[in-house]
């Protein structure tokens, strides 16, 4: 293939994922859409601009209109979050937990969290961020019932081993960390307490989940596009008000972790926390609310839907069991389910050991949720999932309806101007 054939396949394959994504029912929990207005900030010129520093202190000429957007920005964000302090430089998620473990915790350090199997996220593993900060991770035991931290057995960890810094917080994140017990417990001990709110961080801002920064947490990181419908980045958030702690979180962003920090994003993260302002308290509700109906159509199916006891979710994911524990059923069934339209990810379970041969899926609804779906689709939705899955009907003719039925959910909501959710693709 020449270079030039090679570009023009590129853009193909970015159009026909486009397609793909449009005509099915994406249900990836982290995955999001962004709407019109943040469309526009990101597809900017600014795209290609350094602004190095914070506003009014730049390394660069050339940076007083982004100034003006990220003093915005900010202050929106400290309201959003009911915060003191918001850097909202961050390229990532990762990249925010990666700055917060540099000025929480120093090589040696001792640090405690959730494993990767019980669904911490890989950035407070060794072969992520903790282990590129050459910390000692110890992990919480993990309630399978409640599908949280045991309360009890991880505060005994917590003063056995006195880490300097307790990190909570999951990628498969069903319910609140009971977090206030938790962190009394490493404050005690001497530990500062950190929170990875990456995948809910809109529920919290939203008021429908938990309040971290009140009940312990010195610092809260988080993405800006999951829960929280912004364009990809982060965030690092505290509600500290000592200057100095400040001052060691904006250098642990820059010069700590970022140069560039993408100034596209940063505009369109200040343009969703705006929209957030307006629009984020209904939707965060809405996303719960579709989470536990869908758990309960999925249930009313016949699928096996974890945590029956606690309502199956107070988040925005649904967990399911389509086999044996390491039997790579959930593989199976997210890859019928794709071939039925319906995006999803195999998921490890609790006592699943292999993460390529897991028994489980994670489903989330902050996408659906966003096109405008409600409880009502959320049944709906429950019924493809049970043609594929259980009447083992023909894929491509579940796919085909699945197109149907979406194609009546094209706009982005909770947002100033509603417009098309997959756009550019005539
Ligand atoms: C708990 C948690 N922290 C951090 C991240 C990383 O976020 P990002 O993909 O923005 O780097 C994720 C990603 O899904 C996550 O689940």
């Amino acid at each position: 293939m020449d270079a030039r054939t090679q570009a023009g396949k590129i853009l193909e394959s970015v159009k026909s994922s486009g397609i793909h994504y449009r005509d099915s029912l994406p249900m990836i929990a982290s995955e999001n859409i962004i709407s019109p207005l943040v469309a526009a900030a990101i597809n900017s010129d600014l795209h290609g601009r350094y602004a190095e520093g914070l506003p009014g202190k730049r390394y660069y000429q050339g940076c007083d209109d982004f100034d003006t957007i990220e003093s915005i920005g900010i202050e929106s964000a400290k309201r959003v979050f009911n915060c003191n302090f918001t850097n909202i430089q961050s390229t990532s998620g990762t990249v925010s937990n990666m700055a917060s473990l540099k000025a929480l915790a120093k090589p040696g350090d001792t640090i405690t969290a959730v494993s990767t199997a019980d669904g911490g996220h890989i950035s407070h593993a060794r072969m992520g961020a903790v282990g590129v900060r050459g910390l000692n991770l110890v992990t919480y035991p993990w309630d399978i019932d409640r599908m949280e931290p045991d309360i009890d057995a991880s505060m005994k960890i917590i003063r056995e081993t006195s880490p300097n810094l307790a990190l909570f917080g999951q990628s498969v994140f069903l319910f609140p960390t009971p977090l206030k017990e938790l962190s009394d417990a490493a404050h005690e001990v001497g530990a500062k307490v950190m929170y990875d709110g990456a995948h809910v961080l809109g529920l919290i801002a939203g008021g429908q989940f938990q309040d971290p920064l009140r009940e312990g947490a010195d610092v809260m990181t988080g993405s800006s596009h999951k829960t929280f419908p912004g364009p990809q980045g982060g965030f690092v958030l505290s509600d500290s008000s000592d200057e100095k702690f400040h001052r060691k979180l904006n250098n642990s962003i820059f010069p700590g972790t970022c140069s560039s920090y993408h100034l596209h994003h940063v505009a369109g993260k200040s343009v969703a926390l705006a929209e957030f302002e307006e629009f984020g308290a209904q939707y965060a509700k809405d996303i719960v609310n579709n989470a536990q109906a869908l758990a309960a159509a999925l249930a009313a199916e016949g699928f096996d839907v974890l945590a029956e006891d606690r309502g199956y979710t107070a988040s925005h994911q649904v967990l399911t069991r389509h086999g044996d524990i390491d039997s790579g059923a959930g593989r199976k069934a997210a890859q019928i389910l794709e071939d039925s339209g319906i995006i999803t990810n195999m998921n490890m379970l609790p006592g699943d050991t292999k993460a390529m041969q897991p028994s489980g899926l994670r489903l989330g609804v902050p996408e659906l949720t966003r096109v405008g779906m409600g409880t009502d689709e959320m049944t709906d939705v429950a019924r493809f999932f049970a043609r594929a899955l259980i009447k083992n009907q023909e894929t491509s003719e579940i796919k085909s309806d699945v197109k149907s039925f979406k194609s009546n959910f094209q706009n982005v909501k909770y947002c100033f101007e509603s417009g098309p959710a997959y756009p550019n693709l005539e």
